[in-house]
């Protein structure tokens, strides 16, 4: 998920030469993410949890088209009680995995209640593959209100084929998109749940959204104080004023490309660098925030200060240079295959969502932040056409982008029996419900938690904010399972 800067997967290279660096490609560390935070205790290995395949429909709307394909699923019943809750996870942009159904807060509800658990994949992620590669024409088919469709019909199937399930409360949750998914499933098919916990849902579509990285900014400064604001900003501006001054060899080799830097990477190079920096108030904890601010600030702002947190997840990859090289990008992203690497990961994927109707784009237009001025909106407009064509024009996903609020309601969505949670770090919040929609659709912010917290398992070092958050979604679903009763 951090991945929203568009278009800059790259290549892997299958056979280096021996001496050759390991290249890491870009997508390797801006791909679509499960919205888990990195653990920080020893996960259980997960048990009893079964993966299962649905036949879906390939258009959910066109009753001429009888197409079908296999959609997956993870299952865990070992609680169930025939009639007892259902808690259904939707997965957004990445691939199933079973610790969602072992090791969460959900779980560790249901685990008391007598509930099951379900992660549906959604589809064209993962291995939910409704069509035999991802052409442009063929992910016509990528839509939310498809998903939101396959959902329902997957909801119809648990009610009419668990042993009781007719009687069942439904519980949906969702993390960031998939949260947003949540809300619109509620807002959509309100027969079908009892409720949802949409933890960090984006709401409203917002083709230029400058404010995401005013958001990553002020986490920096909330976490690491001005001291470390500023110190990233001038690392920032020392990058620009060397790349001004053409001096590619000192920026290739402290940020260690792949490749000479050249003049026309200025917008690539600086979008993902700052994007590196994002991934901090997404997918990792507070802590980490404030350990990359102590180098920063220790190293006044140098850029070597600056490269620490890249060569990190560099590192953590196992790679040795970083590939940002324009043409093999597009041409990766053009790749249609299920098994081309950008598809592999969901880069093509949500590549084509962001460009079709969502936009999400993470620009530098606003003057709010540390970043520097080199990636505007038309930089991401540029990618959309260039990986889906000319018909992708700033135009188009305008318009789209309006029609897809009308459709959902930005940050009014019609759901009661809703609770919306973000993280005070987590940057999407700039795009979330986060205040009290009405009495039965309620926010929360937790103070020191970034993208997804409230997801994880309840655990003693839970810091107090984030532990009385996770009282108040277990106190809001169980009313709302008494309610259904
Ligand atoms: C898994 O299933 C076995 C056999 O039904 C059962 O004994 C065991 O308790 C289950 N494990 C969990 C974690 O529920
Ligand atoms: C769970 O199921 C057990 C066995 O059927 C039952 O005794 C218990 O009351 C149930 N608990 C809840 C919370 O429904
Ligand atoms: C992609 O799949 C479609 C069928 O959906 C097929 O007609 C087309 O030839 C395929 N494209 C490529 C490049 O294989
Ligand atoms: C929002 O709703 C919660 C739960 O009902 C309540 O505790 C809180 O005071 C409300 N916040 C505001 C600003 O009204």
């Amino acid at each position: 998920m951090g991945k929203l800067l568009i278009f800059v997967a790259t290549l892997t290279i299958a056979f280096a030469a021996p001496l050759e660096k390991t290249k890491v490609p870009f997508f390797k560390l801006l791909a679509p993410r499960d919205p888990f935070p990195t653990d920080i205790y020893p996960r259980p290995i997960p048990q009893n949890i079964s993966l299962e395949t649905i036949e879906q429909r390939l258009d959910n709307f066109d009753p001429s088209n009888l197409a079908v394909w296999e959609q997956r699923y993870y299952v865990n019943t070992n609680y169930y009680e025939p009639g007892s809750p259902i808690f259904l996870f939707l997965a957004g942009e990445w691939t199933i995995t079973p610790y969602r159904l072992s090791y969460s807060l959900m779980h560790d509800i249901a685990s008391e209640i007598n509930g099951s658990l379900y992660y549906l994949e959604h589809r064209y992620y993962g291995e939910s593959r409704p069509t035999p590669n991802v052409s442009d024409a063929n992910l016509r088919f990528l839509t939310p209100e498809q998903a939101l469709a396959d959902a329902a019909h997957f909801v119809n199937f648990i009610r009419t084929s668990a042993p009781g399930a007719e009687n069942s409360p439904i519980i949906l949750v969702g993390g960031h998109y998939s949260a947003s998914l949540a809300v619109w499933f509620r807002a959509r098919y309100p027969h079908l749940s009892a409720g949802v916990w949409a933890s960090s849902a984006p709401l409203p579509s917002v083709v230029d959204f400058d404010q995401f990285k005013v958001a990553t900014g002020a986490a920096f400064r909330t976490v690491g104080g001005d001291s470390c604001y500023n110190a990233l900003e001038a690392g920032f501006g020392r990058m620009h004023e060397l790349f001004d001054a053409g001096e590619f060899d000192i920026l290739t080799e402290t940020f260690h490309l792949c490749d000479p830097l050249e003049p026309e990477d200025a917008a690539h190079f600086f979008s993902l660098m700052a994007e590196i920096y994002a991934i901090l108030p997404q997918f990792e904890f507070e802590e980490f925030i404030a350990s990359t601010c102590d180098v920063i600030v220790d190293g006044e702002g140098s850029i070597e200060s600056i490269a620490y947190i890249l060569e990190n997840f560099i590192d953590v990859v196992g790679g040795q240079c970083l590939d940002i090289d324009y043409d093999s990008i597009i041409d990766a992203e053009r790749q249609t295959e299920w098994d081309s690497p950008a598809v592999v990961v969901g880069y093509r994927q949500w590549t084509y969502q962001l460009c079709s109707q969502i936009g999400w784009f993470h620009t530098s237009g606003s003057p709010d932040q540390p970043f520097g001025d080199r990636f505007p909106a038309d930089l991401y407009h540029a990618g959309c056409q260039a990986v889906f064509g000319e018909s992708f024009t700033e135009a188009r996903l305008t318009s789209n982008s309006a029609r897809f609020n009308t459709i959902y309601g930005g940050l009014e969505p019609d759901v009661s029996n809703a609770v919306f949670v973000y993280g005070q770090h987590d940057p999407w919040s700039v795009l979330g419900r986060r205040t009290n929609l009405s009495d039965d659709a309620t926010a929360i912010i937790i103070q020191g938690a970034t993208l997804g917290n409230d997801l994880g398992p309840r655990h003693p070092d839970n810091p107090p904010a984030l532990r009385d958050a996770k009282i108040e979604i277990e106190r809001l679903i169980l009313e709302w399972i008494d309610e259904f009763n």
